[in-house]
Order: structure tokens, then C-alpha cells, then sequence
């Protein structure tokens, strides 16, 4: 987005290209992620892969599955399209106009970042190097030196871990047709895609859960199990081709601006993944964060510069609690008083019977716009 804007940029990365293409990530995006994709001219392979859907399907144990409807409620449409395959695109029109990634690099520093003149050390095979900037866009995730370069004065985290993880399996099989959020007592499960052939499924584990205790048969029966019967019954098993655990947290730190750097995603805040807000996120940061450097670099004016840590942090806040909301409602959470049960057995049923609720979910699921709500 900023080479369209005719500003030159520099993308430094820890890992090798293979590393970064072989992660499997979330993979439904938001209505406003996929208009954003092809406007900038990376919709092409998304449009003709991807799975456009419509809604999701909630099964609570013990009553009958239903549908909320994102495209009667709002009109728009979302797609299942992996990450991963959204990275790959990302590198092939970098690689088009020639933009250079320098992969591999290690002891990333950033200095004099509230000054006029900041610059990043790093090192490549063996040798120390230094780039002279205007801005630094912070992209490096919640591991990542941007975040660290903050002073701890003017940083706030706030933060929320959940007593479990999720286990998830990607498989060559026919998904179930509809993305699922399974209710049970034996803990959640999920049934999403990424394509005809590529199924993505997830189910609640423990904390300390081990992928050598999870051989591929003993997911398949606990997902099946946590599923309703007819449709346990149509999910087609199959060898896995990755498995991974991943814990669930929430954390968001402010402010998302430090002087000239200005963070993005997961430096600056992370999702679980219930309802899969984290790349989305990333991706309305990246349009705040173009728009404010596109204007101060081309019109010296600082209008969105000034705001985008208040503006992008909104949405943030926003996507933030969705995805606690919907966390708390559809998992297991161990010992948890009688009291909170039945608020969740009634934050469903009202779910259930209420086109205002499922409105309000759907409204969120699809994607808050980017300005102006
Ligand atoms: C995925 C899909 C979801 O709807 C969700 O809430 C989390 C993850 C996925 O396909 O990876």
C-alpha cells in the first residue's frame, strides 16, 4: 500500500520465507478485509480460492443447531481464505515491483525514535547494518523488538488469559459446509475451511495439552464427540497435515504510537482466536497506519498521524471484546460457579430468540467498517 503511495519502504523479517509461508494461521476475513484485498489489487487469487460465506452456525448441546445469517443482517459477505495465503500473495507483488524484504535478520534495534532522524540496526550474516528512516511501522508481532522499544512510563498492557487452549488441525478433506462454533460439555469445538478440499478444525484442549498426545484419531473422535450427531456423522476424516496448540489471551497495549513508530497487529494487541479477529485487525491497523503516513509524507499535514493510535485503538477495543464475548460464551471454563452458568446458558438463549442480538453479533462477525461507525 505505501509503494502505491509512491513511499519507499524496507521490510526487515527474522524468519526465512519458507519458515513464514509454512505457518498455518486464522484464515475467515472480514468483509472490510476483503474489499481493502481487492482494492489494492491482491483480491485476484482470494476471489477465484477462497469460500465465500455467509454466516455461521451455532450447536448448542442439547438443542437444535441454528444459523446466524451475517449476510441478511448486513448485507455483506465474508471469505474463508487462510493467511498463509494471503502472505504468499503479499510476497509475489512486493516481489512484482521489486520492493526488497531482507529475510533472516537478528538483534533488530530501533533508535532516536522521538526524534526526526530515526534509524534501525540489525544484523545479516554476521554483519551489522543500519537503515536511516522516516517512521518505523511496528508489524513484528507480540515477541517483537517494537513493542519492547517503548518506554515501560508511557506503555499500558492490559491483559485477560483463559484457562485453556485450542487444538487445531488442518486436513485434505471436504470441510463441513457451514463454519460451526460447537457448544459442549466436553469443551468446544469448531468446524471452519479454507477451501473444497481443506478442512480447518479446532476443539478446545487443556493448558498443558501435548500434540504426541493427540494422534490424528483420537482428535477426530473428541472433535465427533463434541459435535451433534448428524453432523459428526458428515465430517469426512482424514490425515492431518498440521496440528498445532495454541493458548487463548487477550492484551492490548497503548498507546499504538511512539513517537515515529507506529505499531500494527500483534505487536500491539492480541485476540483469541474465537471468531477470528486477530488478521483482520492487522489489517485495519495497515489501513490507518498508510493513510497517516501517506498524508504527513506527501502533505507534511499530521491530521491522521496525530490520531492513529486513538483511532486504530477503537476498533481494536472493539474486535477485543467480541472475541472475549464470544470466548466466554461457547467454551468450557473449569470450575466456574453455577451462578456465571446460567448467565451463559441465558446470554445464548437470548442469542437464540433475539434478531436485535444476532443482528449485533453478525454486525461485528462481518466487521466493523473502517471509519465512521
Ligand atoms: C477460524 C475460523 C473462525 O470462525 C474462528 O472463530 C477462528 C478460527 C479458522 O478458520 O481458523
Amino acid at each position: 500500500m505505501l509503494h502505491r503511495d509512491g513511499i519507499d519502504s524496507l521490510v526487515l523479517e527474522r524468519q526465512s520465507r519458507a519458515h513464514v509461508l509454512e505457518r498455518i494461521r486464522a484464515g475467515v476475513l472480514e468483509a472490510g478485509t476483503v474489499d481493502l484485498l481487492r482494492a489494492i489489487g491482491l483480491g485476484e487469487r482470494m476471489d477465484r480460492e477462497g469460500h465465500p460465506h455467509d454466516g455461521s452456525a451455532i450447536a448448542w448441546e442439547g438443542k437444535p443447531r441454528f444459523f446466524i445469517d451475517t449476510k441478511k443482517y448486513t448485507g455483506k459477505r465474508m471469505m474463508a481464505y487462510g493467511q498463509t495465503e494471503i502472505t504468499k500473495d503479499l510476497y509475489a507483488a512486493r516481489d512484482a515491483v521489486g520492493g526488497p524484504i531482507i529475510d533472516e535478520v537478528s538483534n533488530v534495534a530501533l533508535h532516536a525514535l522521538t526524534s526526526s532522524k530515526p534509524y534501525v540496526t540489525y544484523e545479516k550474516e554476521g554483519q551489522s547494518r543500519r537503515i536511516d528512516c522516516d517512521y518505523v511501522a511496528g508489524c513484528d508481532g507480540y515477541h517483537g523488538v517494537s513493542r519492547a522499544s517503548i518506554p515501560s512510563d508511557v506503555l499500558r498492557t492490559f491483559e485477560r488469559s483463559y484457562p485453556f487452549g485450542w487444538l487445531g488441525i488442518m486436513s485434505e478433506t471436504p470441510p463441513y459446509p457451514d463454519l460451526c462454533y460447537c457448544y459442549h460439555s466436553r469443551g468446544f469445538a469448531l468446524a471452519s475451511m479454507r477451501n473444497p478440499m481443506l478442512s480447518r478444525y479446532y476443539i478446545q484442549c487443556d493448558l498443558d495439552a501435548r500434540i504426541e498426545d493427540w494422534p490424528d484419531d483420537r482428535f477426530w473422535e473428541e472433535l465427533k464427540a463434541r459435535c451433534p450427531k448428524d453432523m459428526a456423522d458428515s465430517i469426512v476424516v482424514g490425515p492431518s497435515i498440521e496440528k498445532s496448540i495454541a493458548p487463548l489471551r487477550s492484551v492490548v497495549a497503548e498507546p499504538m504510537r511512539y513517537g515515529c513508530l507506529l505499531l500494527a497487529g500483534d505487536a500491539a494487541h492480541i485476540v483469541p482466536p474465537t471468531g477470528a479477529k486477530g488478521l483482520n485487525l492487522a489489517v485495519s491497523d495497515v489501513f490507518y497506519l498508510t493513510r497517516a503516513l501517506t498524508e504527513t509524507l506527501k502533505s507534511s499535514r499530521t491530521h491522521h498521524l496525530d490520531r492513529y493510535s486513538e483511532t486504530a485503538l477503537r476498533r481494536v477495543w472493539n474486535a477485543e471484546r467480541m472475541s472475549w464475548w464470544l470466548t466466554m460464551l461457547i467454551h468450557q471454563f473449569p470450575d466456574e460457579p453455577p451462578f456465571e452458568r446460567r448467565l451463559r446458558e441465558n446470554q445464548f438463549d437470548y442469542l437464540h430468540v433475539s434478531e436485535h442480538v444476532q443482528a449485533s453479533l453478525a454486525e461485528q462477525y462481518v466487521g466493523l467498517p473502517f471509519e465512521g461507525y
